[in-house]
């Protein structure tokens, strides 16, 4: 793939691609994408360790200032902000005085001031109100709830192997589609539908290993992201299902490699409801070796509004297929 500098030839990222067949025309990938092998991978998957952590927004999302930053997560509602020093406080978002939502509430000096009637809270237990643990690793903002998942409580979160980063250039998106998160777990292990389903991002996907076993549990993929026309990337990605919640590609050759996408998908409704909600919560961290990636840094700000419309894009679509599986799922007409 492509050469580095230092000596070496230089080669430009994009590749002109010849006019190949058209959509109705690429080989089928139907046979490959077996519902058995994505049962068992997503299996596998969602009996991973997860601590009990739920990734609820970006680092960025939650600032320091006056406002605080409200999810709910598992049907409970959880208020978060940072104390002036700028570290991070969560708790459940429901005041123990009279129920005002904490999250319309206001942050002076680094305390939550209930809007209602005034009660403030640093942080530590008061008044019934129970801190959660928090985690910021810097990207994504997670919070432990132990009631909502179940498990044995670890000190800190499945976090992915990211690039450093002081080298790369990090965006989030959030959605949210009316399914579990296993549904949204499951379009991320099947693969085989990148360039039917998504014609305008990808072309020439071809899977080249699956997963095996629990050790070896990841899919290989080589594929090609269309930029303009017949302009395209071609890079070889690897997927992973860390924890139960959590489909993480690399990119492991080709054009920033190293670079990550991380789809996390957070249950917002108990996780018996009738009609669950889930978000989606995407990091992508990319990197890059190529002499201008730092310039690419300095545009940050400008380059992640754009990064966040491509993952936009796709997930309205992928969005459509993890509600689609929750609704035939949930009247037993899942043909998988
Ligand atoms: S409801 Fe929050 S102080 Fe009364
Ligand atoms: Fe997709």
């Amino acid at each position: 793939m492509s050469e580095r500098m230092g000596g070496k030839r230089w080669s430009p990222p994009l590749r002109l691609r010849g006019p190949g067949p058209d959509w109705a025309a690429q080989t089928p990938t139907w046979r490959q994408a077996r519902p058995a092998l994505i049962a068992e991978t997503l299996k596998r998957a969602t009996a991973r360790p997860s601590g009990n952590w739920f990734v609820v927004g970006a680092s960025r999302e939650v600032r320091a200032g006056d406002r605080p930053y409200g999810r709910t997560v598992g049907g409970v509602e959880v208020v978060l902000w940072r104390t002036d020093g700028g570290e991070l406080r969560a708790g459940p978002g429901v005041c123990p005085h009279l129920g005002a939502p904490l999250r319309d509430s206001r942050v002076a000096c680094g305390t939550l001031v209930c809007h209602w009637h005034g009660l403030a809270l640093d942080g530590s237990p008061f008044a019934g109100w129970q801190p959660f643990p928090v985690h910021d690793d810097g990207v994504l903002v997670w919070v432990r709830l132990d009631e909502v998942g179940g498990e044995k409580p670890t000190e800190r979160p499945v976090v992915p192997v990211r690039p450093a980063t002081d080298s790369a250039v990090d965006a989030v998106f959030t959605a949210a589609g009316r399914c579990e998160p296993q549904d949204v777990v499951a379009n991320r292990l099947d693969p085989w539908h990148g360039s039917w389903f998504h014609p305008y991002s990808f072309i020439d996907l071809s899977v080249i290993r699956e997963p095996q076993n629990d050790e070896d549990d990841g899919f290989v993929v080589d594929v090609s992201f269309r930029v303009a026309g017949r302009l395209v990337v071609p890079v070889r990605a690897e997927f992973t299902a860390p924890e139960p919640r959590t489909v993480v590609m690399r990119i492991t050759d080709g054009e920033g490699a190293a670079s990550v996408v991380e789809t996390h998908a957070t249950p917002m409704t108990r996780l018996d409801h009738e009609r669950p909600r889930t978000a989606v919560i995407e990091a992508t961290v990319a990197t890059s070796d190529r002499p201008g990636f730092a310039l690419a840094r300095a545009a940050a700000p400008v380059l992640r509004p754009l990064m966040r419309r491509t993952a936009g894009r796709l997930w309205r679509d992928d969005l459509a297929y993890a509600e689609r599986r929750w609704a035939l799922r949930s009247t037993g007409r899942f043909p998988g």
